[in-house]
């Protein structure tokens, strides 16, 4: 690994007038590292749901990246959905406090739903999602995230299936973001706390 620089790469990044780059961060999971699990995933899911109604849900926005490959990397027939979850950080709200928006859901009423998301961090999301969706009366909810923050949970559930577990350092990239910046990213690297 490099040397790192006694200033925060962002500052250097943003003194310099450099977008922030890859350069610029820590990679914690590389591209292959991501895909070779994903599809192991998508394998065992496959074997799960063989001849059941599946509909997988992904919730937007981090979970785009993870959705596509899963979702290709599941050989069985199945129906793709989204929900939106959002946290308002507004004066009036707790930062925790989240809406659900369900509009985008097709009906999910008898078959089996696999939640897919970017990050269980302290499960709040997550279980809460899982609270919305059992008023669409599936036949099953199981949970899959592509990454799990060690040390972080404050719920009762933990997630059903998850790819990786981290350390507790921010992440971005193949669907996570900073202030909406470095989704698209192929692979997911960690940004320093004094970056932020
Ligand atoms: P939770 O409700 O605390 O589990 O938070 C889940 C949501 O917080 C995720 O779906 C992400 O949108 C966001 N989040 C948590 N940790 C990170 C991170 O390290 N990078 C980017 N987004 C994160
Ligand atoms: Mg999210």
């Amino acid at each position: 690994m490099r040397p790192r620089p006694a200033l925060p790469l962002r500052t250097i990044a943003r003194r310099c007038d450099l977008p922030i780059t890859d350069t610029f961060m820590h990679r914690l999971i590389d591209e292959a590292t991501i895909q070779n699990r994903v599809k192991e995933l998508g394998r065992e899911l496959s074997e799960l749901y063989a001849d059941r109604p599946l509909t997988v849900v992904g919730v937007l926005t981090g979970s785009v990246l993870f959705l596509a490959d899963l979702v290709r990397a599941i050989d069985v027939p199945h129906r793709v959905g989204v929900v939106q979850a959002s946290s308002y950080r507004g004066r009036t709200t707790r930062p925790s406090e989240l809406t659900v928006d369900m509009n985008l859901l097709p009906d999910v009423r008898g078959r089996d739903v696999l939640i897919v998301d970017d990050i269980f961090d302290t499960g709040n999301t997550l279980q809460r999602l899982v609270e919305s969706l059992v008023h669409c009366e599936p036949q099953s909810i199981r949970t899959a995230v592509l990454l799990i923050k060690d040390g972080r949970c404050e719920v009762e559930m933990a997630p059903d299936f998850h790819c990786f577990r981290i350390p507790d350092v921010f992440v971005i990239g193949y669907g996570l973001d900073y202030n909406d910046d470095y989704r698209h990213l192929p692979w997911i690297g960690a940004l320093d706390e004094a970056d932020l």
